[in-house]
């Protein structure tokens, strides 16, 4: 029988991290996946820093291209610096070439550069491949606000799921212990590829309490899409989860795809007021003020324009939730650089080009995004945190006026 070749598409702080992980479980679970992991890089030169472990290497002397870097000397040393990447990573800087008979990919990419990057995949992929978008963050057009599982899936003709969790990325490089929540439910017409229903006992972590039912999610995504040949292992709950769960970085599978990739999204809003409050050196419970807030609107959000299929218990007992929402209030970019906009009395943009050394927030462009979609259905007021992070963002208000511009929230029950 084959096997499933693996590619990432991305290569930042979490796209490398998402690669050394797999790279890992593909050399480990030989049975079901090809070793070698493509990675498509987003060319550009880099010099090695000074204090790098190879700064005596040959290739320190002056810009290298980043992926012979990676190739050559296992470290992605611009996105993901001083860890050591499994050599079964190849970095690619030809994206169509990554993914050229990859039967599973790994969309994990700053959410701005997804467009061109699967229109540079448009017809250049396998017709029966499977996606996981790790991207955080939504897609919002004319047409009303769209999950990158679902676009991607749309785009390339595929069936695409989600993986997010409070995951910083650093962190899960390092093997520190965390969780993630993969939603995956691919089309019943894999017949040999069921996806095992009922409560989502995956991890050792598990309390009875909180097993509920996993009602597997309607998406729009199933017309388009083609079977997997049976000559490949079936990609189902158990196969999918041995490609991401180590024993640091712990899996749990669902089916609300568009509960998991929200949850994500939105909390990088609610990270942006976290850090605006901390910035004011208004204390811890200002800051779970907010985050009380952020989560409420999430749930919203998600009931109120994919009732169809979110479950409320994806952000209160998964790690895509409120877990995500707590680290990333605590450590993440988003609360970092808009604590630091407010200390500093400077825009935020100016402090993520200094701090992030080409890292991208994706917390002030979905604010954006989501605010447009919110004042196209005439619910910006539905959504007093969302919108205080947008005004605050466009220097209409202060963030000290988040108390009074949450105050219909607060004072709602
Ligand atoms: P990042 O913030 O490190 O961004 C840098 C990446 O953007 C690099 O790969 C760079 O090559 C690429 N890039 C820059 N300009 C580009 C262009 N014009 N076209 C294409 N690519 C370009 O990225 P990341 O941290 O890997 O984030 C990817 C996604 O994962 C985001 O949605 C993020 O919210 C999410 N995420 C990040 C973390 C984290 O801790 N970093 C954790 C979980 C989820
Ligand atoms: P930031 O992008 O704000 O660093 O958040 C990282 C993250 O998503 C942690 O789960």
């Amino acid at each position: 029988s084959r096997k499933h070749k693996v590619a990432v598409i991305g290569s930042g702080n979490w796209g490398t991290t998402i690669a050394k992980v797999i790279a890992e479980n593909t050399k480990e679970h030989g049975d079901i996946f090809e070793p070698e992991v493509h990675m498509w890089v987003f060319e550009e030169e880099y010099s090695i820093p000074k204090d790098s472990k190879h700064a005596s290497s040959e290739l320190a002397s002056g810009k290298q291209k980043l992926t012979h870097l990676i190739n050559s000397l296992h470290e992605n040393f611009k996105y993901l610096p001083g860890i050591a990447l499994p050599h079964n990573v190849v970095a690619t800087p030809d994206i169509a070439e990554a993914a050229k008979g990859a039967t599973i990919l790994i969309f994990n990419l700053p959410h701005q550069f997804i467009a061109r990057a699967c229109q540079n995949l448009q017809g250049k992929i396998v017709p029966y491949a499977r996606g996981i978008s790790c991207i955080k963050g939504v897609e919002v057009s004319d047409e009303g606000c769209e999950l990158f599982s679902d676009s991607i899936g749309q785009k390339l003709g595929i069936y695409c799921g989600a993986l997010s969790g409070a995951n910083i990325a650093n962190e899960i490089a390092l093997e520190k212990f965390s969780e993630t929540t993969v939603a995956y439910d691919p089309p019943a017409m894999d017949s040999q590829n069921p996806t095992p229903q009922g409560s989502p006992k995956s991890s050792s972590t598990d309390l009875p309490k909180l097993v509920f039912e996993d009602k597997p999610a309607p998406t729009k995504q199933k017309s388009h899409i083609q079977p997997l040949p049976s000559e490949f292992p079936p990609l189902h709950h158990k196969n999918m989860k041995k490609l991401f769960h180590r024993p640091y970085f712990h899996v749990r599978m669902v089916s609300d795809v568009a509960g998991v990739s929200l949850g994500g999204a939105l909390k990088n809003i609610v990270a942006l007021a976290a850090g605006f409050v901390d910035g004011l050196g208004w204390g811890d419970n200002a800051k779970a003020a907010v985050m009380r807030v952020g989560i409420m609107e999430s749930v919203r959000f998600g009931k109120t324009f994919f009732a169809d299929s979110v479950r409320t218990e994806t952000f209160t007992e998964e790690s895509c939730g409120v877990a995500d929402l707590i680290t990333s209030c605590s450590g993440g970019r988003n609360f970092r650089c808009a604590k630091m906009s407010v200390q500093e009395g400077k825009p935020i943009a100016e402090i993520e080009e200094r701090e992030l050394n080409g890292q991208k927030l994706q917390g002030t462009s979905t604010a954006y995004e989501v605010h447009s979609f919110l004042v196209k259905q005439g619910m910006e007021r539905d959504f007093p945190l969302f919108t205080a992070v947008w005004s605050i963002l466009e220097d209409k208000n202060r963030p000290e006026d988040i108390p009074h511009l949450l105050e219909p929230a607060t004072a709602e029950k």
